[in-house]
């Protein structure tokens, strides 16, 4: 049976996944296909036994097909009461309908079944550690599990679908740079390193002994080297390595799909990115409404406390200080006192969607103990008027007060307001996280069809501290250009200092960014020196780049976006690691094939290495 293609040919059209093998996938047959003899190979799941007529579901990538298998039909029962659990199967059979009221509307071949005509063993499977019928609602192991039993959890329809989802993106993101004159080139992947604000991953190389490679933390030196020789339009599907802290957002080892244009301003750049994302979602999310909200850097810090603003949930941030500076609350009083600022947001309708006083305990203790804050004043509003436990909180704000606060915030009947008193910055960071925190308690159901695309442009060049000292850690790798490309404009105080970059936030997470770029060998220098570069530094780490400055470079920019969070957030998942094939864990480690490992002895000779003694024991 397994080569009977002339049966296969002759009874059914051809699908693009029929072989010798099969002549359907799992997920292919329809109403249409009633009568049709077929074969069909894939892993058996969910295997029922009523009275004598058993039925499995026969699933492969595409999908799973009910198979039945009776006595006066099946001409091989004995093989049937041998097959287990993901024991791979070929079954050649008749698609027939199923029994009237045992449709299955989740399953797209629903409608059908396959009566089982023969029937055949490929390869057996001991007993898995884990079922994969999570259609069913089974019992999901532990992370730690799937990650180790990485091909078996693949097999699962959610694994599936959030791969199938990565795929088409990277399909369509192609489609659309390549109908917009962009080439696909690859940039190399030993490299020397390029800074974007994580360490490099290093690799020795053997024929040159005490010499290091980096894995490429993104492709931009060389996407700008490429803008440089004249391949003005680029876009690349990249693999990205950076060695830092991670999160659930973050993997040492990620992917870019990044591009460069020549010839173009910041707000081209945009709009073409625009056009990118109302692509992907039209095309694969069938949603046809995406507008982006522009926000400088300044005003997203200041209307939301955060670069990363979410709008879908409201809150915005407002300073109530010249509001409450006369009422007789001691804590506003104090805070005034010190030169702060009252800053409060106002949470619809909260107090209906079950906030407590054992809630506000909750968040209290987490603006002191998570966010490093001095405490969070909260009151409801009840009838247009204040109302707190203990009451003297809302009594210390007299009539007009507590009328200007409730006009401000746009308060309404049972909303909650929350006030900070801090340093403006601080006081806006911890409104900022905790707007996240009260979203992600109480209103999940409300905003999980929604939608925030948000644009973050305009950045400082430098981080600042809450007292809004500028540290020395630029918000953006050293390419960026600053606004204005003069020499002079570098010359000002470092906090004046804003660089012509941007980042795309969907959701509240930063998706992409990117920048317009020097392309002139002075500013460059320049930009290294105030970065604190030597000069030896920058001529032996960036000569190259600095030289093909000064051979006609062309005016450009470009951006990156992360493919991994895109999938992510468009798959409305929250952990990365579910839209990666084989992921990290968020300890370094390859929990499939059990990476990384020390070398041999004779390997780290070769490449002129020794490991110190405290880092040489054996892992398991
Ligand atoms: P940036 O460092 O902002 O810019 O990275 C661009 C996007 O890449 C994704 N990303 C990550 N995804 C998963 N794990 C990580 N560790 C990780 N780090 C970054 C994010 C991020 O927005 N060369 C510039 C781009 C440019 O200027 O053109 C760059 O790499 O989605």
């Amino acid at each position: 049976m397994t080569s009977d293609k002339k049966t296969i040919q002759k009874n059914t059209p051809q699908s693009v996944y029929a072989s010798s093998f099969r002549s359907h996938t799992c997920g292919e047959l329809r109403k249409v296909d009633l009568g049709k003899r077929v074969t069909l190979i894939g892993w058996a799941r969910l295997i029922r036994d009523h009275g004598g007529t058993i039925f499995i579901d026969l699933c492969d990538r595409e999908g799973c097909t009910q198979i039945v298998f009776e006595p006066n039909i099946t001409k091989n029962m004995e093989i049937v009461n041998q097959i287990g659990r993901e024991y791979i199967i070929q079954v050649h059979g008749k698609v027939r309908s199923r029994v009237e009221g045992t449709e299955d509307p989740t399953w797209s071949t629903g409608e059908i079944e396959v009566i089982a005509e023969e029937v055949k063993i490929i390869s057996p499977s001991k007993v898995p550690p884990f079922e994969i019928i999570e259609e069913k609602k089974r019992f999901l192991p532990a992370e730690e599990i799937r990650l180790k039993w990485k091909f078996l959890d693949l097999r699962r329809r959610e694994m599936i679908k959030n791969l199938r989802l990565r795929h088409e993106i990277a399909k369509e993101a192609r489609k659309f740079f390549w109908s917009h004159g962009f080439w696909e080139i690859e940039t190399p992947y030993l490299v020397r390193s390029t800074p974007e604000g994580a360490k490099d991953f290093v690799v020795p190389v053997r024929a040159l002994p005490g010499t290091f490679y980096s894995l490429p933390q993104s492709p931009q030196l060389y996407k700008q080297l490429l803008m440089m020789a004249g391949y003005d339009r680029y876009f690349q599907i990249a693999r990205c390595f950076r060695d830092e802290d991670l999160r659930e957002d973050r993997q040492p080892e990620f992917t870019q799909i990044d591009f460069e244009m020549s010839f173009v301003t910041k707000e081209e750049v945009m709009n073409l990115i625009e056009k990118l994302i109302a692509h992907l979602w039209g095309e694969l999310l069938g949603f046809k409404q995406v507008k982006f909200q522009k926000l400088t850097y300044e005003e997203a810090i200041k209307r939301y406390g955060s670069d990363k603003p979410d709008l879908r949930f409201g809150m915005e941030i407002k300073d109530v200080t010249n509001i409450v500076k006369n009422s007789n609350y001691m804590i506003f009083k104090n805070a005034m006192k010190k030169g702060h600022k009252i800053k409060c947001i106002c949470a619809k309708e909260l107090f209906s969607l079950g906030f407590t006083a054992k809630s506000a305990q909750k968040y209290i203790e987490y603006v002191i103990n998570i966010l490093g804050g001095k405490g969070l004043t909260w009151i409801i509003v009840k009838e247009d008027k204040l109302t707190s436990i203990p009451a003297t909180i809302a009594e210390a704000f007299d009539e007009d007060i507590q009328k200007n606060l409730i006009k401000e915030m746009k308060a309404e009947n049972n909303d909650i307001l929350f006030f900070a008193a801090d340093i403006e910055n601080k006081a806006l960071f911890i409104l900022g996280e905790l707007r996240k925190k009260i979203a992600e308690d109480f209103m999940t159901e409300k905003i999980k069809d929604q939608w925030s695309f948000v644009w973050v442009f305009d950045p400082p060049y430098f981080e600042r501290d809450f007292e809004g000292n500028v540290l020395n850690k630029p918000t953006h790798h050293p390419f960026t250009a600053p606004k204005n490309m003069s020499l002079e404009y570098l010359q000002q105080p470092k906090e004046q200092i804003y660089v012509d970059a941007y980042d795309i936030v969907i959701n509240g997470v930063e998706i992409g960014g990117g920048s317009i770029r020097i392309h002139k060998a002075e500013l460059q220098r320049q930009v290294f020196r105030i970065m604190g570069y030597t000069d030896q530094e920058i001529e032996t780490r960036f000569g190259f780049l600095i030289k093909a400055m000064e051979y006609g470079a062309p005016p450009h920019g470009g951006a990156a976006i992360g493919l991994d969070r895109l999938a992510m957030i468009m798959g409305r998942g929250t952990n990365i690691r579910d839209f990666i094939a084989f992921p990290k864990t968020k300890s370094f480690m390859s929990p499939v094939d059990n990476a990384p490992t020390p070398l041999d002895e004779d390997r780290l000779q070769e490449l002129g290495l020794i490991v110190l003694k405290e880092y040489s024991k054996e892992r398991e």
